[in-house]
């Protein structure tokens, strides 16, 4: 089944970019490579030209996301079939596939209402990819940005068009009491969509991670987290189902952003669908009894 080949780039809606683009740079490692014309702040964390687009927009909110097809004709065979599904599908313009810097793209809505759009084609950065913050690297490439996990009013109906519709595969389920997490990946890495079950959530977004080359920066990371550099939602744990090691803190937009290290990768030739009870084997404590431990 043709599917999406990973997840290409992220769209916020962010209420304060001069923040954004301090914590962007110095807390995560990540580069601020381009603003448009219009504001919106492109940056980068791997060889692809940018991975997230900062918009001005007071949602403070995961506003799209992209993913990316191989080639012109998996955009086709997708395109087809999400109409075919009953499925509004608008075809990019050349303005438009030149805003988000790839060949083409199409547009649509999931279940939820969230906009999701896929591409091939992404514009490749000139120079290679180095941090201002010495040292930090990311596991990105072919297994596209990292993850994100983001509200769904009904976790089956969310998870069937996500696989029905662009291929993605089930990786597991994390279900306790009244929380019920589904994972979907479309590589190798473990999952790079989640879902929580949660109508009507106020805000879509739960979290996005960046996955580092290396432990230490992980920990130094952390260390500075301690010391003020952001609000921490869950401390250093790893997670029962990718194996990552990893932290929460929540960014310039309220939501979280998970900075992990050692997720396991998937197999599809001898993975098997699992459920767990529990989101993590150690770790992840919450000082705020309100915060979603979400893998
Ligand atoms: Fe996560």
């Amino acid at each position: 089944m043709t599917a999406v080949s990973q997840l290409g780039y992220l769209g916020l809606g962010v209420k304060d970019l001069g923040e954004w683009a301090a914590y962007a740079e110095q807390t995560l490692g990540i580069e601020r490579v381009a603003t448009d014309a219009d504001g919106t702040m492109l940056l980068r964390l791997d060889e692809h030209h940018h991975r997230f687009a900062l918009h001005q927009d007071a949602h403070d909110d995961i506003t799209y996301s992209g993913w990316q097809v191989d080639t012109a004709a998996d955009l086709k065979t997708i395109g087809t079939r999400l109409e075919a599904g009953g499925v509004d599908v608008a075809w990019g313009t050349r303005e438009e596939s030149e805003r988000r810097r790839v060949i083409n793209l199409i547009r649509f809505k999931d279940p939820d209402g969230h906009d999701v759009e896929v591409f091939y084609g992404p514009q490749m950065a000139s120079a290679p990819f180095v941090s201002k913050k010495g040292g930090t690297s990311f596991v990105a490439g072919s297994q596209g940005l990292g993850h994100f996990v983001i509200a769904a009013n009904n976790l089956e109906t969310t998870m069937d068009f996500y696989t029905s519709m662009l291929g993605m595969k089930v990786s597991d389920y994390v279900t306790r009491g009244r929380l019920k997490l589904g994972f979907l990946h479309c590589n190798p890495r473990h999952h790079s969509i989640a879902f929580v079950e949660f109508p009507g959530a106020p805000k879509r977004a739960n979290h996005f991670m960046l996955q580092l080359e290396d432990f230490d920066t992980v920990g130094r990371t952390w260390d500075s987290v301690q010391s003020g550099a952001a609000p921490v939602i869950m401390t250093l744990g790893r997670h029962s189902n990718d194996e990552m090691v990893s932290f929460y803190m929540r960014n310039p937009s309220g939501f979280g952003v998970e900075y992990g290290w050692g997720a396991r990768e998937v197999d599809d030739s001898c993975w098997q669908v699992a459920q767990y009870d529990t989101t993590s084997t150690w770790g992840h404590k919450s000082p705020d009894r309100t915060a979603i431990a979400a893998p």
